[in-house]
C-alpha cells in the first residue's frame, strides 16, 4: 500500500511519518514536502534510510508535479498535513495561506480523484485540520463536530475553506474522506514561532517572553505524539465521511501555562525560582485574537477508544528536555530568516 503524507517534514507530520514508517513495514510511506521555513529533514534523520520510506521534495501548489507523482505511485491513502500553519504569519501574508492551504489542497483532491475515478474502494483522503475553524468560544462551552464554522483569522479561514472542499468532494464525487479537527499541539520538533517552543528558546537565552494582550486567552493543549496516535487510529478505523475532534481535555490560560513553563525551566536550568517569570512582558495583542478554544473529544473517545496518554506536566517536561538536549537543532532553526521574522513580529512589543 502506497501512502502519501504531505507536510511530513514539519512538526506534526514528522511524528506521523515516523509512526507509520515504524509501525507498518508493509506500507510504503511517501513524504511530500516543499521544505518551507517550517520543514526540516533533520526531524526525520532516524528513519530516512528505512526501505519503506521515500522523501519527495515538491510543492502541493505545483499541479504538474503533484499529478506526476500520483500517476507514478498511485497513492491509495493520503494523509494531508502540508500547510502554512502560523496565525501571526497569516495576518501579515494571507494570500500565501490561500495558495497552500486552499489551492494546494484542491490540487491534491483533484489528483486523488483523477487517480481513482469511480474506483474508490479501500482508498482514503485524510485531511488534517484544526479546531480554529470553529472560531472562538466564550468562557463556557466546547467545540463539537457539529459546531458551525466561524473562522476569525486568515489561517483558520483557509483551513475552513479546505475542510469544506474535502467534504464537498465526498458528497459530489463519493470520494472517501475523513477530517480531524485538533486543538493546539506541543512537543519536540515544533518550530519556535509557536508559543511553547518560542518561550522555551527565549528562556534559554534570557530574552523577554512576549505575552499577547492580558494573557487570559485559553487554549486546549495536546502532546504531538498523542495526535499522531489519533491520526493512525482514524486513518485505519475512522468512518468515511466523518469528522472527529481531537483534543487534550487540557485547557490552560496562556499566562498560567507560561508560569508553569517558567517554573519547569528554572528547575531544569538550575536557576533560582522566579527567575524566568521575570522575563514575562505583556505586549500588543494579536488582531482578531480568539479568546478560547476547547474541544469536546468524546466522539473519538467513545467510537475509537482514543484518549491522550500523557498528562500536560509530563508532556511539557519531555518537550523541555528535548529542546535542551537538541541545542543544535534549535540553533539552526533560529538563525538566519528566523531572526528577521522575530524582529518584524515583535518589534513593537
Ligand atoms: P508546520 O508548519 O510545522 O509544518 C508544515 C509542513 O508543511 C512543513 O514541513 C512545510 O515545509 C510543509 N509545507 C508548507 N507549505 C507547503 C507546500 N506548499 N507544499 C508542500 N509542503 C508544504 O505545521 P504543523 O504544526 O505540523 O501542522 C501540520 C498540520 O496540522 C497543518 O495542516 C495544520 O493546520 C494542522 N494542525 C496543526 C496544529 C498545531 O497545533 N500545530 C493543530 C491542529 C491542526
Ligand atoms: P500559538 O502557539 O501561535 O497558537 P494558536 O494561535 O494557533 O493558538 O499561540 C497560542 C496562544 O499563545 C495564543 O493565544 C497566542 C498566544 N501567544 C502569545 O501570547 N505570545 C506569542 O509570542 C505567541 C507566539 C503566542
Amino acid at each position: 500500500m502506497n501512502i502519501l503524507i504531505t507536510g511530513g517534514a514539519g512538526f506534526i507530520g514528522s511524528h506521523v511519518v515516523r509512526l507509520f514508517v515504524e509501525k507498518y513495514p508493509n506500507y510504503h510511506i511517501f513524504n511530500l514536502d516543499a521544505l518551507t521555513y517550517a520543514g526540516n529533514l533533520e526531524n526525520l534523520k532516524d528513519i530516512e534510510s528505512k526501505s519503506n520510506y521515500t522523501f519527495l521534495k515538491g510543492d502541493i501548489t505545483d499541479e504538474f508535479f503533484v499529478n506526476k507523482v500520483f500517476e507514478k505511485y498511485k497513492f491509495e491513502g493520503v494523509i494531508h498535513l502540508a500547510a502554512e500553519s502560523h496565525v501571526d504569519r497569516s495576518i501579515k501574508d494571507p494570500l500565501c495561506f490561500v495558495k497552500t492551504n486552499v489551492i494546494g489542497s484542491m490540487i491534491l483532491l483533484n489528483a486523488f480523484k483523477n487517480t481513482w475515478k469511480d474506483h474508490f474502494e479501500n482508498k482514503l483522503f485524510y485531511h488534517v485540520s484544526t479546531d480554529e475553524v470553529y472560531g472562538t468560544l466564550g468562557q463556557i462551552g466546547l467545540f463539537t463536530e457539529t459546531t458551525s464554522y466561524d473562522p476569525n483569522s486568515p489561517y483558520s479561514a483557509s483551513k475552513a475553506s479546505s475542510d469544506h472542499f474535502v467534504r464537498a468532494y465526498g458528497e459530489t464525487y463519493n470520494m472517501p474522506y475523513v477530517i480531524t479537527n485538533c486543538s493546539n499541539n506541543y512537543g519536540q520538533n515544533q518550530f519556535p514561532e509557536k508559543l511553547i517552543p518560542l518561550f522555551i528558546n527565549n528562556i534559554i537565552n534570557n530574552k523577554p517572553l512576549p505575552v499577547y494582550g492580558d494573557g487570559n486567552y485559553t487554549r486546549d493543549w495536546l502532546y504531538v505524539k498523542d495526535h499522531a496516535i489519533a491520526i493512525d487510529l482514524v486513518f485505519h478505523q475512522g468512518k468515511s465521511g466523518e469528522t472527529y475532534n481531537i483534543g487534550g481535555f487540557n485547557e490552560w490560560k496562556n499566562i498560567d501555562l507560561v508560569k508553569l513553563l517558567c517554573q519547569q525551566m528554572d528547575a531544569k536550568l538550575n536557576r533560582a525560582e522566579g527567575t524566568s517569570e521575570k522575563l514575562i512582558t505583556y505586549v500588543k495583542d494579536r488582531p482578531g485574537h480568539d479568546l478560547r478554544y476547547a474541544i469536546d473529544a468524546s466522539k473519538i473517545n467513545k467510537e475509537l477508544g482514543w484518549k491522550p496518554s500523557v498528562t500536560f506536566e509530563e508532556g511539557l517536561k519531555k518537550t523541555i528536555d528535548w529542546y535542551l538536549n537538541n541545542e543544535e537543532w534549535l540553533n539552526s532553526v533560529t538563525s538566519g530568516d528566523y531572526q528577521l521574522y522575530y524582529e518584524k513580529q515583535y518589534k513593537n512589543g
